[in-house]
């Protein structure tokens, strides 16, 4: 190192800050087994592991934030719509490496990120936070980030790729080999090594976009066509399975794997107020996030479940959590990824504690579930009088309970 002259050293720095900024006794004793692709004397962690490297995108269980966009916190009044606590530069920087979020058609014409619906919870154009991911892209150039996003408003893949091109991060994209657009579902994934050394970082799929997509932006994946899912509205922790629920034309998860289509796990449960309305289970979300393989309901349990029940060395490639920092869900991923210790993760931020202390010294007042049922009560019995009709009783009694959170802070972040 020392003999290197500045400029190259300066170089080097710039590329590889991961590896000296990070323990390298366990990385020298790879080296011999495994030649670093890189120039550098030691692997360069590709997802913060330096074993991940020669994996291929599909060999890898990779830990994503369901409806990552839509946050728990002081931004959104601590909306109980909120899925996360922290928000998605956070995420990647703590290991989350799939990113989901709704994209609605505001009442101005842009694709904006939406909670169900704009008025709900507003998270800002989609345009925006594409740019903010694509810094994050810019700051971490050993990692491999993949987006779902669930065209809500069936907008063509067009507008998608105005957007993606506007922001910036379309520069990452990454188009499967002699592809004919999105609808090819059998593609041989790169591993991360060749993703990063092609600068194509993102992988991005869409759910869905209408038909016949054109081949303008070919790095828009139709998301059914690539990738099957098991069912996402769970209300109970017991009730997880391991079921193809939608994506690829398959009936059964055997058919779905041998042809070609990626699983994804959706790994969060929802508090169900009305048959109208569900919010993400908060109070449970330690039990659902953990990484125990015995716990019914946890986290690490349903991946071990589903890579036996589906044998064959099936992996579950995508995995979807609510509140990803408690677990921490990303626990559960290296376990499966055999990753022993990440490397260059940071850890979210704490809540300033002024207001944690003064929100604990109102929550011993009202105590667990109490401002719950107190909300349902006061929105439903308010939009019935109101109203007169069930209609507005969803939208309504969503917004009584974004105040109502705002003010009970409830199930705040991690408080410092
Ligand atoms: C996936 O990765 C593991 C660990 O490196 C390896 O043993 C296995 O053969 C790989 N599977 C495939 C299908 O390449
Ligand atoms: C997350 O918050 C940090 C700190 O406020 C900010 O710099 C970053 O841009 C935010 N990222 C997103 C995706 O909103
Ligand atoms: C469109 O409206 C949204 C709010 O719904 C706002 O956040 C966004 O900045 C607006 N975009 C433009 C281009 O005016
Ligand atoms: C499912 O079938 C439809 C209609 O035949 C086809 O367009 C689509 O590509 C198929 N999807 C997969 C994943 O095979
Ligand atoms: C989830 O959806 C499936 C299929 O649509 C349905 O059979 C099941 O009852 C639903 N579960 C809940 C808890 O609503």
């Amino acid at each position: 190192m020392a003999r290197l002259p500045p400029r190259a050293l300066t170089a080097l720095l710039s590329l590889t800050p991961r590896v000296l900024a990070s323990p390298q006794d366990r990385a020298m004793t790879t080296t011999a087994t495994q030649p670093a692709p890189s120039t550098a004397a030691a692997p360069v962690p590709c997802n913060n592991s330096p074993d991940l490297c020669s994996r291929a995108y599909n060999n890898i269980t990779h830990m994503g934030a369901h409806d990552s966009a839509f946050l728990r916190d002081a931004s959104t009044s601590n909306s109980v719509a909120g899925n996360q606590y922290y928000n998605a530069t956070i995420a990647l920087s703590a290991g989350i490496r799939l990113l989901q979020a709704q994209v609605h058609l505001s009442s101005n014409n842009t694709l904006e990120l939406c909670h169900t619906d704009c008025r709900i919870l507003d998270a800002g154009p989609l345009e925006a936070w594409l740019a903010r991911i694509k810094h994050w892209l810019d700051a971490n150039p050993n990692d491999v980030v993949t987006l779902l996003l669930v065209n809500s408003d069936n907008q063509p893949a067009s507008s998608f790729g105005t957007v993606f091109d506007r922001s910036g991060i379309s520069t990452y994209a990454y188009t499967p080999p002699s592809s004919s657009g999105s609808n090819q579902n059998t593609i041989t994934w790169p591993t991360l090594q060749a993703l990063i050394t092609a600068n194509t970082r993102l992988i991005t799929f869409i759910a869905s976009l209408p038909s016949p997509t054109t081949s303008d932006y070919p790095y828009l994946l139709n998301e059914f066509n690539h990738v099957f899912e098991t069912p996402y509205n769970t209300t109970s922790p017991s009730s997880f399975t391991c079921a193809l629920d939608r994506g690829g034309n398959s009936t059964s998860v055997q058919t779905a794997i041998s042809a070609g289509m990626l699983p994804l796990l959706n790994h969060f449960v929802y508090l169900e107020l009305t048959p109208d309305i569900w919010i993400p289970a908060a109070s449970a979300v330690d039990a659902t996030n953990s990484p125990s393989e015995t716990e019914v309901g946890a986290l690490g349990r349903h991946l071990r479940d589903c890579m036996g029940e589906w044998g064959n060395n099936a992996r579950v490639v995508f995995v979807l959590v609510d509140f990803y920092d408690r677990g921490p869900a990303v626990g559960a991923a290296d376990r499966v990824n055999g990753v022993g210790e990440a490397v260059g993760r940071v850890r979210e931020p704490a809540v300033a504690s002024s207001r944690a202390v003064r929100v604990r010294g109102r929550r011993r007042f009202f105590g667990g579930g109490a401002e719950v049922v107190v909300g349902v009560l006061l929105g439903m019995g308010w939009a019935t009088v109101v109203f007169q009709e069930r209609v507005g009783v969803g939208y309504w009694v969503c917004l009584f309970f974004a105040v109502l959170g705002d003010y009970l802070d409830m199930e705040g972040g991690r408080e410092a």
